[in-house]
């Protein structure tokens, strides 16, 4: 199957790839070269696929989701976070054996250099975790150098174990020093999830004892939000890789383009956003207003998305399991009630309607986190938590697959050759 551009008079053939689900792309990387020069120009990527990838596939018009050929749904019912973990990046469900062998590695591997925390010491109390996390998931690199150059896929494994191990430290410690309790490490008798609330929240002086309700919360969460394809921060995450800088910054930047408040950033912009509907007197209409009004820069958080067109999946089980979540831990929460107000109004609103904007993933989880005790800067970092097993299976495909490194052409818009001037005749 081919495509065929036609441009200057000239013709241009190019293949065309056919994905398992039949979606079809334009191979255009021929056409620079066989045309002289040209290129094709796409502001924001909507409609460029930057790779062949086997992780993720999800159908934006459809509302499906599926990891490695798993549907969310399945998995968020029965699966752990460490399997989901396990199957992006590997591939495949683990066996039972399988995945108490790498659960055992994480373990082993889960200790933080001591020194790290004289980093730590560095930041304000009132630092946003989101930047105190980035720093220190790079600040790894100088503990673990030999994580950088991974020429093997041993080599890669191990630099896998040693992150996903460690980023739970470090976010536990982001937390921890914003709430003034001691630093913690983790407790190699518990779960992942389990492990990470207990590192998050035990006090020093009390035991923790594990809600199973919050734990399982927990593990859903994670697991809705542990990969979404070529994504803002997943694409960040390769196109560092891909210039061979090591897992750990890779990531580093991952947390960076999710901190954004378009992106990952939008479950602590959307709470923030309730909570001053609430204080102002709960009047949705209003909002609906400025967020129509096009010379108002105000938008509803948590609604509309690049891909979905139809809804988002991972918005449907959260908004039930909000319910399921403040109704098994006895909480009434005013601001549940303000956001299903406002989705109610924008599903019946022309504006909204016409342009396919839905409920995303960040709509209903931040009620959700605040429900477990998590404060809402942590929310994000919450994101991060769940997302790390995505890019990491991001970043090893690509290394796999001996990807070249990401480097978009432009269109030059800006003065042509002019001579140098002298200050004096500026
Ligand atoms: N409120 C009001 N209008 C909106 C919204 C919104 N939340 N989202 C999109 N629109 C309008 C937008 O103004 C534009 O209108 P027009 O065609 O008249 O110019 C139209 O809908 C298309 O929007 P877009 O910005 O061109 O779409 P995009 O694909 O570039 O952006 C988005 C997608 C998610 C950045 C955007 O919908 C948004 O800013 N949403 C709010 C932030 C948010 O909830 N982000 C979380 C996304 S899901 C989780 C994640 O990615 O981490």
């Amino acid at each position: 199957m081919t495509a065929k551009i036609e441009f200057d008079g000239k013709q241009y053939e190019l293949p065309v790839t056919v994905g398992t689900e039949n979606e079809h792309g334009i191979d255009i990387s021929t056409l620079r070269s066989a045309s002289g020069g040209l290129i094709t120009l796409d502001r924001g990527y909507k409609n460029t696929g930057s790779c062949e990838s086997a992780i993720t596939f999800l159908d934006g018009e459809q509302g499906i989701l599926r990891y490695r050929g798993y549907s969310i749904e399945e998995l968020a019912e029965n699966a752990s976070f460490l399997e989901v973990a396990y199957l992006l990046i590997f591939g495949e469900l683990p066996s039972q054996e399988k995945l108490d062998k790498f659960h055992q590695d994480i373990k082993d591997e889960s200790n933080v250099d001591e020194e790290m925390k004289k980093i730590l010491d560095g930041f304000p109390r009132s630092a946003h975790p989101m930047g105190v996390v980035s720093s220190l998931t790079s600040a790894l690199v100088a503990f673990n150098p030999s994580s950088v150059d991974v020429s093997s896929e041993e080599d890669m494994y191990k630099s896998i174990v040693k992150l996903l191990a460690k980023f739970p430290v470090l976010c536990a410690w982001a937390l921890r020093k914003r709430t003034g309790q001691p630093l913690d490490y983790g407790d190699s008798s518990l779960g992942y999830v389990e492990n990470i609330l207990k590192m998050m929240f035990k006090k020093a002086n009390e035991d923790y004892k594990i809600n199973p309700v919050v734990a399982s919360a927990l593990n859903k969460l994670l697991i809705l939000h542990a990969d979404h394809e070529q994504n803002c921060s997943a694409s960040t995450v390769r196109i560092v890789g891909s210039s061979h800088a090591g897992l750990f910054v890779s990531i580093s930047a991952g947390i960076n383009a999710l901190w954004g408040p378009l992106h990952g950033g939008a479950n602590q912009a959307v709470i923030e956003m309730l909570e001053g509907i609430k204080a102002d007197g709960g009047d949705t209409k209003k909002y609906m207003g400025k967020a129509k009004d096009k010379e108002d820069p105000f938008r509803l958080m948590g609604f509309g998305h690049r891909v979905y067109k139809n809804f988002d999946p991972r918005a449907k089980i959260i908004k039930k399991s909000a319910d399921d979540v403040l109704g098994d831990l006895g909480i009434e929460d005013p601001v549940l009630d303000i956001a299903k107000g406002l989705e109610k109004e924008a599903l019946e609103d022309d504006y909204f309607v016409k342009r396919k904007l839905y409920p995303n993933v960040d709509f209903y989880s931040g009620i959700i986190y605040r429900a477990l005790g998590i404060p809402t800067e942590m929310f994000t970092v919450m994101f991060a938590l769940g997302r790390l097993p995505g890019w990491i299976a991001q970043w090893r495909e690509m290394r796999l697959k001996k990807e070249p490194i990401g480097r978009p052409r432009q269109i030059y818009v800006g003065e042509n050759h002019r001579p140098y001037a002298e200050i004096s005749n500026r």
